[in-house]
């Protein structure tokens, strides 16, 4: 993949996810992997648009608060590295690895994501050419110890039925000492409603029930699936998958931020965490 791709119009992708209903259920890895396929390649455009401006094209962003790599350094050092970023989208994170001397491959599940990646390219003056891999992060297509380094922002772990898989995915390709940080939905967001106002901030289910949210259409097939872990059972996750846990971070919501994202707001961010990132160590 190294050409500047024709965007083409997707024509009404919504339709499917409009006459979506949103229900609680359970959702197999395979039915998670299918229907979050099909959501990112109908709804990259929008998303890319959506929060492009805030990502930036060759910024490093945890998650809606706006921390941003240069100023956390969870990775550590980055220059020289062999960097693995999982479920990244347009590559956004990659190309700040890239701009850092580091070696990234930005890999993600949808292909519409990953042609973002190479809108961007063409359009940013002397962008670095980024390997690109459209893969599933359940089975990645890379020797042991391919890298030094994995990362990801809000990428596959909040999506996927069977995150011990990944972890251990990412464990094969990550050489001995290699740190993978990823951020995910802050757990404790799943006892509130997903709205950024007051509406969203009293507790309306329970943070123990890990049943999946699913967005399913007439027929009742899954269009879109997330899945909630407990912080106890990620940190357990962390720990079966072969890393050790180094550092968990909340990270606040800062004065200068005054953007929602969705459920993400200001208001809600002064009081309760959004965002949760582990830092882990093979
Ligand atoms: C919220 S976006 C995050 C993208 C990017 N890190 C960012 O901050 O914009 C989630 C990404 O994870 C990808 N994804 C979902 N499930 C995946 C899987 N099983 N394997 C690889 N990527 C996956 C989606 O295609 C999507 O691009």
């Amino acid at each position: 993949m190294n050409q500047a791709p024709e965007l083409d119009d997707p024509g009404d992708p919504y339709d499917v996810d409009e006459a979506a209903q949103a229900v609680r259920r359970r959702a197999t890895d395979t039915e998670s992997r299918g229907a979050n396929r099909g959501w990112w390649d109908r709804h990259a455009d929008e998303y890319q648009s959506e929060h492009g401006a805030f990502l930036g094209d060759d910024r490093f962003v945890w998650g809606p608060e706006g921390l941003d790599e240069e100023q956390a350094g969870l990775l550590g050092p980055v220059a020289g590295r062999d960097v693995l970023e999982i479920g990244a989208g347009a590559a956004q994170c990659a190309r700040w690895l890239a701009g850092q001397g580091a070696r990234p491959v930005a890999l993600d599940l949808s292909h519409r994501q990953l042609q973002h990646a190479l809108r961007i390219a063409a359009s940013v003056p002397d962008s670095p050419a980024l390997p690109l891999v459209e893969a599933d992060a359940s089975a990645l297509p890379f020797a042991d110890g391919s890298f030094d380094l994995a990362c990801s922002a809000y990428g596959a772990l909040p999506f996927v039925a069977d995150p011990v898989a990944v972890l251990r995915e990412v464990r094969r390709v990550l050489r001995p000492g290699g740190r993978f940080v990823f951020s995910v939905t802050h757990p404790i967001r799943w006892a509130f409603p997903d709205e950024p106002g007051p509406e969203g901030l009293s507790v309306s289910a329970s943070y123990f029930d890990r049943t999946p949210y699913v967005e399913q259409d007439e027929a009742g097939e899954a269009v879109y699936v997330e899945h909630h872990r407990t912080v106890g059972d990620r940190v357990r996750d962390v720990v079966a998958g072969g890393f050790r846990l180094v550092d968990l971070v909340e990270p606040e919501w800062p004065a200068w931020n005054n953007q929602e994202w969705g459920g993400w707001s200001p208001l809600r961010g002064h009081l309760i965490p959004g965002t949760a990132i582990f830092v882990c160590e093979r």
